[in-house]
């Protein structure tokens, strides 16, 4: 059958007295104009020949449709807008089905709800996940959905984002049926369609649901939000749907989309959505070829090394995890096991995937079953020593081929490299802790590391689910260096006269889950005054140094795990303690300043500025290779919040970064 061309990206076939239109916009398919308008051409085709029976939408490549062209946002509209196609689709004369070969997301997943019936391609998913980016459906999404699948259900997927798989989806409504053609089932229905009256979705009204069971739902988006406003407008144009007439909430829909779409929030979180498809790109390595990284193997199997096991079985790669003695493998194992079955209780891995996971990990206590590694890591104690070792003891083992990573948070890890034979096969790895649940990793591009290393691990990264942030050799690497110039600058505003209590307030009604303080009391503070006292000899004398968090530890107060820090906790709960106030009132007199008071508008300004000075010095230093890098490591790594967009966006958006 010839092919009909209706614009750039929308074309179509005639198959059995059907059109089958196919969008192909790549990489995703988005509904960029010349998508919506090659659409409408279709329709018009299709309505102005009485042959053709109905009309079928397909998706060119392996996404159905991903959404209105996030590109086009903050652009003059071009008509036609996505609502009057998929009003136009709706009240269609002939049956209008979609194929979903793919991802059926945000306004491809409203083309879906418009349509008279809906096939699911065994590799469909469906979802609505505009609040990810801080916006509401803007084209039918909160008022049809609910039409199909009911307000309860519709709560929980536009409020979440959550996408469904095929087979949720036909569960709940949202889909017809799943095959394994879905262009040659399609057929099958605008034949079957057109010998009745046409479903049309928004003539379907919503079904009665329980208040209670509504409120549910409305409570867990809610408790999610984290600050962030689009999931409790979403919910409440769902519940709209069940009050006002389909014209009405469209329209409330459409003017909700648009002021959020407008908002500060919005623009934040489409710039997350933009730094996380840029992180872990590096110039010129798009040409080198990732090595196949099947076996990794771990070394070392406490809290970080089982965390890191867990992430490369529960993506499908064989473990060989290395401990010192057998009781220790076999404490290793223990562990990972046990993490392996929080994973299935919280739902993320099945019973079959866990055993699955067992099988596919080695514990051992002999370094030589490492020589079958594609890529070691080593999770070893924090120590130069120790890791440098480890390193040279390596390069007897391991094959010529396999890659060498160090998880060290610290340390050099040029100095690691440089006591291996083959220096240019080393990288870092830094992963957060818990390692199976955070989700970035620092990958550290060693002076002498390879394209051809860097290039591996950054797929090996994407392969575990996480998100790369490429960075060079500096102390700390990009987050805890500019962690430590934040926390420098909260101590410095402590010596001032703000108290540890008022700038974690300032930071968590900022977004933060938890101010630095607590944030401190439960990691510990033991490690950072180690490291100060290794300091202390080449510390520049005239530098401004607070000594409140020295006095703390030297009175026993090391956090959380021994019951007093920056703050007490006398029954697990965090208190203020006055003998904290007083040592940070004796340190103002010992240094005789007159303490001021400071408004929480003011704390954050003073701790934003500080996050951006060190991110700025990081870029001209060239570890971080762009700010939307920065923003990723503190929003995924130290609880920024991601509607801000990161302390780097934040700044540029505003010359006051705290509004
Ligand atoms: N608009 C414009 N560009 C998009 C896009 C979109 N909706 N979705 C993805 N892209 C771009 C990415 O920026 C990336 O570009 P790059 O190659 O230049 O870096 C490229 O497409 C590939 O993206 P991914 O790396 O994410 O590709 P994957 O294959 O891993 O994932 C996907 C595909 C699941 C479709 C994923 O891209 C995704 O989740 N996209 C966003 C979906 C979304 O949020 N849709 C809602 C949009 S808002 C909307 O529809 C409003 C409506 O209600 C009116």
């Amino acid at each position: 059958m010839p092919e009909i061309r209706f614009s750039q990206s929308v074309s179509a076939r005639l198959e059995d007295g059907v059109l089958v239109v196919t969008i192909d916009n790549p990489p995703v398919n988005a509904l960029s104009a010349h998508v919506r308008s090659g659409l409408v051409a279709a329709l018009d085709h299709a309505a102005s020949l009485p042959a053709i029976a109905g009309v079928i939408l397909t998706g060119a490549g392996s996404t159905f449709i991903g959404g209105a062209d996030i590109k086009e946002f903050g652009k003059p509209p071009v008509e036609p807008m996505l609502p009057e196609v998929i009003d136009r689709i709706e009240s269609f004369d002939k049956p209008v089905v979609s194929a979903v070969n793919g991802a059926a997301l945000g306004g491809g997943c409203e083309i879906v709800l418009g349509c008279h019936g809906r096939i699911a391609g065994e590799k469909a998913s469906f979802g609505l996940p505009e609040v990810k980016l801080g916006i509401v459906p803007g084209a039918g999404g909160t008022q049809r959905l609910p039409r199909l699948i009911g307000q309860v259900a519709a709560i929980d997927l536009i409020g979440t984002g959550r996408a469904v798989k095929a087979g949720e989806a036909v569960t709940l409504g949202l889909a017809d049926g799943i095959a394994t053609h879905p262009v040659v089932a399609a057929i099958a229905l605008v034949h079957e369609c057109a010998e009745k009256p046409l479903r049309r979705t928004g003539m379907i009204r919503v079904p009665p649901t329980d208040p209670a069971a509504v409120s549910a739902a409305e409570a867990k988006v809610l408790a999610r939000a984290r600050g962030q406003s689009a999931p409790a407008e979403a919910v409440r144009l769902v519940k709209a749907a069940g009050e006002l007439n389909l014209r009405q909430g469209l329209a409330e829909e459409r003017a909700t989309f648009l002021r959020l779409r407008d908002s500060g929030e919005s623009a934040a979180l489409r710039h997350v959505f933009f730094a996380e498809r840029a992180a872990g790109k590096v110039e010129g390595l798009d040409k080198v070829s990732p090595r196949k990284i099947v076996t990794v193997a771990v070394v070392g199997t406490g809290l970080m090394g089982s965390g890191i096991a867990v992430a490369a079985l529960t993506s499908g790669h064989r473990v060989i995890a290395l401990e010192q003695t057998q009781e220790a493998a076999a404490s290793g194992r223990a562990r990972i096991a046990e993490t392996l079955d929080r994973t299935v209780r919280s739902g993320r891995l099945t019973a079959d995937g866990r055993d699955d996971c067992l099988a596919r990990l080695q514990t051992t206590a002999q370094a030589a079953d490492l020589a079958k590694a594609d890529l070691v890591i080593e999770a070893v104690f924090d120590d130069l020593e120790v890791k440098t070792d480890l390193f040279r003891r390596l390069d007897g083992i391991v094959t010529p081929g396999a890659i060498l990573a160090t998880n060290t948070s610290y340390l050099d890890p040029d100095a690691i490299a440089a006591a291996t034979a083959d220096p240019s096969r080393v990288v870092g790895l830094h992963f957060f802790s818990p390692a199976n649940v955070m989700r970035l990793v620092e990958v550290v591009d060693c002076t002498k590391t390879s394209p051809d290393a860097l290039a591996s691990v950054l797929a090996f990264v994407k392969r575990l689910g996480k998100l790369p942030v490429v960075c060079g050799v500096t102390e700390g690497f990009i987050g805890n260096r500019i962690f430590s110039a934040y926390r420098r600058e909260a101590e410095f505003m402590l010596e001032d006269g703000a108290l540890p209590q008022e700038i974690d307030a300032a930071l968590e009604a900022y977004g933060f889950p938890m101010g630095i303080f607590a944030v401190n009391d439960m990691a510990g503070l033991e490690i950072a005054w180690a490291r100060r006292k290794r300091q202390a000899a080449t510390r520049d004398p005239a530098a401004r140094y607070v000594e409140i968090a020295d006095r703390l530890c030297e009175a026993g107060r090391l956090g959380r795990k021994s019951g007093r820090g920056w703050y007490a906790y006398p029954h697990g709960e965090r208190t203020i303690d006055p003998e904290v106030t007083a040592a940070i009132e004796a340190a103002r007199a010992a240094k005789n300043i007159t303490p001021r008071s400071f408004t929480p508008s003011e704390i954050m300004s003073r701790l934003l500025k500080a996050m951006v000075d060190e991110g700025t010095a990081l870029i001209a230093e060239e570890i971080a290779a762009r700010p939307g890098d920065i923003d990723l490591v503190m929003i995924n790594g130290y609880g920024f919040p991601p509607h801000k967009g990161g302390p780097m966006f934040a700044a540029q958006q505003s010359k006051d970064p705290v509004s």
